[in-house]
């Protein structure tokens, strides 16, 4: 399960995101962004555990809140399941079974808490 934080500095959006996959310490990305309020935040999510694990789950956790899926992507297939989740504030990649990008589009206070990826076989 990957970490992401997202904080609201002034006008500022601060991401800090660490990703790691469950079962294993053969994921682990530590990152640091800085984002405009109205800019997009794309962060990625990559792991090293083989082809079969090309299912990749994008959650999110606002503070006070429980967590929610927002997409579940698959390889291969540009239609994600984003199921309930906006399209417009939304969007994911997934190129190959081997790594992710999950994009929140135009910034706002609001989206500040918690990012998480999982991937699954
Ligand atoms: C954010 O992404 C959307 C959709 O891809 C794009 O239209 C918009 O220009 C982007 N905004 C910024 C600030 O880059």
């Amino acid at each position: 399960m990957g970490r992401i934080k997202l904080q609201l500095l002034s006008l500022l959006v601060f991401l800090l995101w660490t990703t790691s996959l469950t079962e294993g310490s053969d994921v682990t990305q530590t990152d640091l962004l800085w984002e405009k309020q109205g800019d997009n935040a794309t962060m990625s999510c990559t792991h090293t555990k083989g082809a079969q694990y090309y299912q990749m789950y994008w959650y999110r956790q606002l503070p006070g809140e429980t967590m929610e899926l927002i997409v579940y992507t698959t390889t291969g297939i540009k239609n994600h399941d984003f199921g309930e989740s906006s399209k417009e504030k939304f969007s994911a990649t997934k190129p190959d079974a081997e790594s992710g990008t999950f994009t929140v589009k135009d910034l706002q206070p609001g989206d500040k808490g918690l990012y998480f990826c999982a991937g699954l076989s």
